[in-house]
């Protein structure tokens, strides 16, 4: 399913056109496509059943964590992954049953691990000797017991990208394989704890099964060692999901794949199954939309400047990552021409596409910038003071703000002064 396509020569959101949500709403900003978010969930819910697994698709809300986008997918049965207090009550806000949260991350401070207490989550994946005494303690202090999983680290390398990459030996995350049996009897020997399984989770944008057949396997054969040892391991959680096709020539394998993968690992093994797909999720259902500034050339470079920038969309920027850029009105010609696409901060990093071959485009032209629905608006900061671009859903024929552009004034509103900068007449009453 295409949620974006041309209709009549303008690119359309569903039914909606693109270009029309960017004179209304104003650009940039992010439109997101609900029909894509259901259908790419349930191909996830789909997999695992035709696998016939019992599986929680955990929704990774750090890959977009707007209300309605968590619920859009409650709706449809989903649990989260959380990693803060903040996603916590942003995944509850929305609809998420709290039975289904798994509160996943190397630093839970004990004021989070509180507030996962108290509104009852699923389970905490541990990821340290220190944080089970954390825990422990903390969940003795409230006089409840605390749903544990020990999250390993199988030092599976999932030749992703550097920067997000996690399970290899060195990498912070988890515990090490040869550690975990003895952590996991710990944990069940704590009255305070109650032990529900393993989890695991190698790196994100992966798009070969090979490390997660490698990574699951290790998981499962963990699993059958602590059973034999008469320890309780009731689930099995496998961390993030797929990588993503963000170029024309990339293929991510099918999510009924996947599931085979996870179903083969765990083999005559019976134990629930939860999976943490953040971006396979969202991505390819959510646009960035952005208007051509002016066009410049210099030194032989053709610059597209348009009024997005890293600050919006940071991937380019940090991971050097790769994101497809088409005008909103489809081009008369074939005729292209290669450009850099740049934002308009002033730092050499704020470029979303360099040597992009584009045709003709030119001031006060719309572009969008494809699969920006995952770890677009989450990691956008207010760098030179831009404030947070809005966000829309769109289902059918119907748009919706789902955020609204904050004011200037809101912006500034939650600084205040010292006295020492008040003005004069107002100091030194006394
Ligand atoms: N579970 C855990 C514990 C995670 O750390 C992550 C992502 C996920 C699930 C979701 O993984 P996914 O299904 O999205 O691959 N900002 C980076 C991606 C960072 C991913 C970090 N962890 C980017 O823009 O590529």
């Amino acid at each position: 399913m295409t949620a974006f396509a041309y209709r009549d020569g303008v690119l359309h959101a569903e039914g909606v056109s693109l270009a029309h949500l960017a004179d209304e709403v104003g650009t940039p900003l992010y439109v997101y496509a609900a029909g894509a978010i259901e259908a790419s969930y349930d191909a996830y819910a789909r997999g695992l059943a035709d696998a016939g697994l019992r599986a929680l698709v955990a929704y990774g809300v750090k890959a977009n964590d707007n209300l309605a986008v968590i619920a859009t997918l409650a709706r449809r049965g989903a649990g989260a992954d959380v990693v803060s207090g903040g996603e916590i009550a942003r995944a509850i806000a929305a609809g998420i049953v709290p039975g289904r949260i798994i509160y996943s991350g190397v630093g839970k401070t004990p004021a989070e691990i509180v507030q996962a207490l108290d509104a009852g989550i699923r389970q905490f994946n541990v990821e340290s000797a220190a944080e089970i005494d954390t825990i422990a303690r903390i969940a003795g202090d409230h006089g409840v017991t605390a749903p544990v999983a020990l999250r390993v680290n199988p030092d599976v390398d999932a030749g992703t990208h550097h920067k997000i990459a996690t399970g290899r030996k060195g990498d912070k995350f988890g515990v090490d394989m040869v550690d975990a049996p003895a952590l996991y009897a710990r944990m069940a020997a704590d009255r305070r704890l109650a032990p529900r399984g393993l989890a695991l989770h190698i790196g994100s944008q992966i798009l070969s099964l090979a490390p997660f057949r490698a990574a699951f396997g290790a998981l499962a054969g963990l699993a059958r060692t602590l059973r034999a040892e008469g320890l309780p391991v009731a689930t099995l959680d496998f961390g993030g999901g797929l990588g993503v096709a963000y170029r024309d020539d990339a293929e991510a394998p099918s999510r009924a794949d996947y599931g085979r993968v996870i179903a083969e690992a765990i083999g005559d093994l019976l134990v629930d199954v939860a999976i943490e797909p953040g971006r396979s999720i969202v991505a390819m259902a959510g646009v960035l939309v952005t208007r051509i500034v002016a066009t410049k050339e210099s030194h032989g470079t053709r610059f597209v400047v348009v009024d997005a920038a890293m600050n919006d969309l940071l991937r380019p920027a940090m991971y050097d990552a790769y994101h497809g850029i088409r005008p909103v009105v489809r081009p008369r010609t074939e005729d292209e021409s290669l450009v850099d696409v740049v934002g308009p901060i002033c730092e050499s990093s704020d470029v979303f596409a360099r040597a992009r071959p584009m045709p003709p485009v030119a001031a006060r032209h719309v572009l969008v910038i494809d699969a920006a629905g995952a770890y677009g608006r989450v990691m956008a900061s207010c760098y030179n003071a831009r404030p947070l671009i809005p966000e829309v859903m769109v289902r059918g024929d119907r748009a919706e703000i789902i955020r609204r552009r904050p004011t200037f004034e809101e912006s500034i509103a939650l600084e205040a002064m010292p006295p020492w900068l008040a003005p004069a007449s107002t100091q030194g009453a006394a």
